[in-house]
């Protein structure tokens, strides 16, 4: 069964092993980073969560002791747009269409709503179809879309469509 939780200090070994194999298996050829995950990135997820900051947080999927995919929410300190975060998601491959971006997802929004955010944020390349979905079916509105927005691995240039969320 898979059990979707709070994301917290030492799942980031289990996240960067979620995302590279994504990237091995070219199943994530539209993320914003194409750069295999190493221990350093391991030491910065943790310190994320460690801090427990309002507007750094995420939601895991563990199957067992697997962690098999992350929804994670970015926002600023201060200033005037510490109203909004962004949200970016990953499953890993062999659990794709088993509705677990969409639990993420859920409990991403729901936990931004505690917090007091008002407004997600969400990028995906336009042809990103399982992205795309996702949002819309979360009730993300398209804002725009962002001209050659990613530089994809076979040098062609992708449109990224620009999502948001109005949670009130
Ligand atoms: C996007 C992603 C997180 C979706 O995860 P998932 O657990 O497979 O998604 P779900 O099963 O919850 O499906 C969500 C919706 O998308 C649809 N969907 C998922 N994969 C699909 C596919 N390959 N083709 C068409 N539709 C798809 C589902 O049908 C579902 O809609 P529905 O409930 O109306 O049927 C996953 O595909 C992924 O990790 N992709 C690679 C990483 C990535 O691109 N991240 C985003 C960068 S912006």
């Amino acid at each position: 069964m898979i059990h979707i939780r709070q994301a917290q200090n030492g799942d980031g070994k289990g996240i960067i092993k979620c995302f590279n194999e994504g990237l091995r298996r070219s199943a994530y050829k539209y993320t914003g980073s194409n750069r295999y995950q190493n221990r350093r990135d391991v030491v910065d997820i943790d310190a994320m969560f460690q801090k427990n900051k309002k507007g750094a947080f995420g939601f895991v999927a563990v199957d067992g002791k697997e962690i098999v995919g992350v929804c994670i929410f970015l926002a600023k300190d201060s200033g005037r747009t510490r109203h909004r975060g962004e949200v970016s998601w990953g499953v890993h491959p062999d659990y794709f269409k088993r509705k677990i971006g969409t639990r993420l997802l859920k409990a991403v929004l729901t936990e931004a709503s505690k917090r007091g955010f008002v407004r997600v944020e969400a990028e995906s390349a336009k042809n990103n179809i399982p992205s795309t979905k996702l949002a819309r079916k979360l009730g993300f509105k398209l804002e725009g879309i962002k001209k050659r927005g990613l530089l994809i691995d076979n040098g062609k240039y992708v449109d990224t469509l620009i999502f948001s969320k109005i949670l009130t």
